[in-house]
């Protein structure tokens, strides 16, 4: 038996899954490792906790699998994007912790220069916000915070990268300092209309563009793992961050076809074909991917609560044991109440971005119970993504590629979330559209695993990989178009009350 190695190194665990020649999940091994928050709003990882449980996952999924190291063809890695590692070339030692994507210790700093007028020079190069979140800020905190850093940096000591670039460099015992184009993307300093690096960013950050990494096609020859490691040189061959390779996964290549992945929070992620567009609606602009050469654009949005609103009626509400209860309670509801549910416990991220506001419920009457607030709190899921989808295709609309959404679109989801039949089929009725959910759930490791199988010759082309994707089930709108309209109607006032006056 010959396998593909995928490798998904996420905000909370490191995981090692195999694929057959099937592209079927043959074993699965994961591994959590410590979060660390220093001070309010600030999230880090030990580094070398990262590469560890990487390397601990693939021994022991090939161990489980009782596959041998001469099976692996090739190995894919996907992973949480953005977050941040600075380490010396010399040593190999990281710096400082790696700064997460979750961290909002720059906030300020973004302010200063957001009000200096940078935001949209930064927007129209990188297609991204001037925001915390992603990588430039953390790698600017870190030069200017770390003794010694800026001076070691400009002496060519210190090398960047995203957690993809890290695992690459170790696993390849320093040859290899490269990233994918899909990671590059959400450092805020890559350019995705000229596909470089960009200097009047760099140059406005103070940061040395020589501790970049070279940019590689998703697809690519990017290191060789070595044999230290495991036991023999195997290629990497295929490099995608998470939400992108999810999309590679559901075989979204054609333009209009939107992924959307529910774990904690949801990332939707629209395919927009070969133009750069940016967005009126808060959205961002991305690389989807990069296949010899040719880029191929997306537009993103993320909400920070879809899984996480289950997890609280469990752990904060205590009306349910498990995640599989809430759909359960949800079907006992009373159809006569109407709640809205608006899961605003941190803020509300696109298209709203308003770190202010607060969760809130509306429309109690002394009959509501706890089934009412488990369709409530299941519901905003779907009420959320449909404001990602609006503001997508209004986006979208205004360039003249696509005129009805719900009549062109293709949404496909995957993530946790998607198990739960009542919230899909509840999500499916708002959008007024089918959403598909496919056989396959573990899209995010699919993705590179195909990336790596398609380079190494052991995996189909695109096209082929297109005609393999199977779908498990395809819900279909069952309300009217006045009952949606109505209810959507019912949601938006929900938010706009819940709206903070500062944002
Ligand atoms: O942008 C952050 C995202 O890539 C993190 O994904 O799945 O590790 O939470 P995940």
């Amino acid at each position: 038996m010959k396998y593909i190695l995928s490798i998904d190194q996420g905000t909370t665990s490191s995981r090692a899954i195999l694929f057959n020649k099937e592209m079927k999940i043959e074993k699965i091994s994961q591994e959590e490792f410590p979060q660390y928050f220093p001070h309010s709003g600030w999230v880090e990882h030990n580094p070398e906790d990262l590469f560890n449980t990487v390397l601990n996952s693939c021994k022991n999924v090939l161990k489980e699998a009782n596959a041998k190291i001469e099976d692996i063809v090739s190995i894919g890695i996907t992973n949480q994007r953005e977050t941040t590692v600075v380490w010396d070339k010399h040593t190999g030692e990281a710096v400082y912790n790696a700064i997460v994507w979750q961290d909002r210790r720059t906030s300020k700093e973004c302010d200063v220069f957001k009000k200096a007028g940078h935001e949209k020079m930064i927007r129209e190069k990188t297609g991204l916000l001037f925001d915390p979140y992603f990588s430039a800020m953390k790698l600017k905190w870190i030069l200017e915070n770390v003794d010694g850093a800026k001076e070691k940096a400009l002496n060519g000591d210190l090398l960047f990268g995203t957690v993809d670039t890290f695992l690459i460099w170790k696993l390849s015992n320093k040859k290899s300092h490269v990233t994918d184009a899909t990671n590059a993307a959400r450092t805020m300093l890559y350019n995705i209309n000229a596909n470089e690096w960009d200097k009047e960013i760099c140059t406005l950050l103070d940061i040395p563009m020589d501790m970049l990494p070279e940019v590689k096609d998703c697809a690519d020859d990017f290191a060789n793992v070595d044999k230290e490691h495991l036991g023999r040189e195997i290629p990497i061959n295929g490099v995608a961050g998470d939400q992108q390779s999810a999309l590679i996964g559901q075989a979204c290549f054609e333009p209009g076809m939107v992924k959307s992945t529910y774990g904690t929070g949801c990332f939707a992620i629209l395919n927009i074909g070969s133009n750069m567009i940016l967005s009126k609606n808060r959205l961002l602009t991305t690389i989807a991917y990069r296949f010899n050469g040719q880029t191929t654009y997306a537009l993103e949005g993320s909400i920070f609560i879809a899984g996480a609103v289950v997890q609280w009626l469990r752990d904060g509400l205590k009306i349910i044991k498990n995640a599989k209860e809430a759909q359960e309670l949800a079907l006992k509801a009373d159809p006569t109440e109407q709640l809205y549910f608006v899961p605003a416990f941190t803020g509300l991220a696109a298209p709203y971005w308003d770190t202010h506001c607060r969760g809130a419920i509306y429309g109690l009457t002394r009959n509501t119970g706890p089934e009412d607030f488990a369709k409530a709190a299941l519901e905003s899921v779907a009420y959320q993504t449909k404001d990602l989808l609006e503001a997508m295709y209004s986006d979208w609309n205004n360039f003249g590629e696509c005129i009805d959404y719900a009549k062109n679109s293709v949404l496909r989801i995957d993530g946790g979330m998607s198990a739960s039949d009542y919230t899909i089929q509840f999500l499916s009725d708002m959008l007024g559209t089918s959403v598909d959910r496919p056989e396959i759930l573990e899209t995010t490791a699919l993705g590179v695993a195909w990336l790596a199988g398609m380079k190494a010759g052991f995996y189909p082309s695109k096209d082929e990989f297109s005609k393999a994707w199977k779908l498990e089930k395809k819900f279909k709108p069952t309300i009217s178009e006045e009952k949606r309209y109505d209810l959507y109607a019912g949601w938006k006032d929900a938010v706009q009350r819940t709206l903070s006056k500062k944002s």
